[in-house]
């Protein structure tokens, strides 16, 4: 599929991404009191030795939480940032545009990464020129049409996990056996780089997403960075293949689409190609992957709600908007005020860089009645912000939500008997990217 240059933003399927009243956050008052008054002690360096705890890594709720209702904007001096844990601050941080991805001095990314030519960390004009060139391919309508084949590749992994014999026979990694594979053999037949390498884009995209959480050791995000580099130079190889077989061997794929806008000069640089490249690589799989896994992890655990589900499989769609709602794959993301802003009855410098909690905000009771419930049938689930808002609102969520409706029921169908064959589904210790590391099931 071919991106094309178009003016329109991507079509969204649902109701007004704001709710008609979302209430204006509180100053801090008698009721909201400052951080201090916390019993539990919520100071900076508490915070920070926290989030990288397995407790938090297994459950980060709590902790939200307690921010949000004690400390909702919350200075974290070890990474000099503001953190934001209510619905209403974080859709200010995401839809106004004091709020920014570059920094409002020397137009650097805020955010450290490879892709920095990426629209994901640029803001308007380059912003909106990059989107506009692949916006088209992933509008609902586009999307729709790719459910057949989507249905296929599911289908074709779950055989392959019923057919086992012998040891392997009625057990699967939900992950590597299928949350995974799916969403990556779609994006890569999408981009038009070899399914057979799907392996080693999960690989890099597994040390890349380290990238996005500052809490990392030095290494472990050296190591990301590298991990880009090694995405980056295989793409500028499969690049020079392309050119060097000439139009002899043309290519019908979003890849050839990229090439071809890079060759007429003024839209796309080669930089700029490389980078939506590798975004919509890694944006592709790893959030989509992480959204299966832990959606069927969470129906799992609430066996009430996957009777529900497996009665009325109408529910789909919603059940999707809950399960992004309760478990978001992306927890947070990260702007710098270009003036000064008040949040929360917090004054902001211009300057200041601030974490939009998203994952804390889709908790927030002031939205979403007794928050902390899975409700399937909730009827606001998908004003969840798990795809963000604004400008940056996730360019593959039609694709995410159809491969999440086409993959779950199919899954409870197939594998009646489904149960966890863990008491501990273990996380990977990212903060940023919430992800199963493996998901054991008995079948
Ligand atoms: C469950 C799956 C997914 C989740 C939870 C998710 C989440 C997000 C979020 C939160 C953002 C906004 C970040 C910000 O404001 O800083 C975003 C942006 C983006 N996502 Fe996704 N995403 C998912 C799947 C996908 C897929 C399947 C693709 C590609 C095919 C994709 C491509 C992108 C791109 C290109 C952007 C940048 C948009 C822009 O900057 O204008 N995502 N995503």
């Amino acid at each position: 599929m071919a991106p094309e240059h178009s003016p329109e933003p991507n079509a969204r399927p649902d109701p007004p991404a704001v709710p008609a009243a979302v209430p204006p956050a509180a100053p801090f008052d008698a009721a909201t009191p400052p951080a201090a008054a916390d019993p539990a002690g919520l100071d900076s360096a508490a915070v920070a030795r926290q989030v990288m705890r397995p407790e938090f890594i297994a459950d980060p709720y709590p902790l939200y939480g307690r921010l949000r209702r004690w400390s909702p904007v919350h200075h974290l001096a070890e990474l000099n940032v503001e953190v934001c844990t209510r619905y209403a601050d974080v859709v200010t941080i995401l839809s106004d545009p004091r709020f920014q991805k570059q920094d409002p001095d020397d137009g650097r990314p805020i955010a450290p990464s490879g892709m920095q030519r990426s629209m994901l960390m640029l803001d308007p004009p380059d912003h909106s020129r990059l989107r506009a060139l692949v916006n088209r391919a992933f509008t609902p309508k586009v999307v729709a049409a790719l459910r057949p084949r989507i249905a296929d590749i599911a289908s074709g992994l779950l055989e392959a996990v019923t057919a086992r014999t012998g040891p392997a026979a009625g057990r699967a990694d939900l992950v590597a056996d299928f949350a995974f594979p799916l969403p990556a053999t779609v994006i890569a037949e999408l981009l038009g780089v070899p399914v057979a390498d799907h392996d080693r884009f999960h690989a890099w995209s597994s040390r890349i997403v380290n990238i996005t959480d500052a809490t990392r050791p030095p290494e472990v995000r050296a190591d990301a960075a590298a991990a880009q580099r090694e995405l980056r130079a295989y793409f500028a190889e499969l690049i020079a293949a392309r050119h060097a077989a000439g139009p002899a061997a043309p290519h019908d794929d979003f890849l050839a689409g990229l090439i071809a806008a890079e060759e007429a000069g003024d839209r796309l640089t080669l930089d700029e190609v490389l980078a939506m490249c590798a975004l919509l690589l890694v944006a592709g799989h790893e959030t989509t992957a992480n959204l299966i896994a832990s959606g069927t992890l969470t129906l799992l655990r609430h066996p009430d709600q996957l009777a529900t589900l497996r009665r009325d499989p109408s529910l789909a769609a919603n059940a999707v908007e809950e399960l992004l709602r309760f478990e978001s794959p992306v927890q947070r993301t990260g702007r710098r005020t270009n003036a000064p802003v008040e949040l929360s009855g917090h004054r902001l410098p211009r300057g200041t860089t601030v974490v939009a909690l998203l994952g804390a905000a889709n908790r927030d009771p002031a939205i979403f009645p007794h928050p902390d419930r899975l409700d399937l049938r909730r009827a606001n689930a998908n004003h969840h912000l798990a795809f963000g808002r604004g400008i940056h609102f996730c360019l593959g969520s039609p694709l995410a939500r159809l491969e999440a409706e086409v993959a779950l029921p199919m899954l409870l169908e197939r594998l009646p008997r489904l149960a966890l064959d863990t008491d501990r589904p273990e996380w990977r210790p990212n903060s940023t990217i919430r992800s199963l590391r493996a998901l054991p099931v008995r079948f």
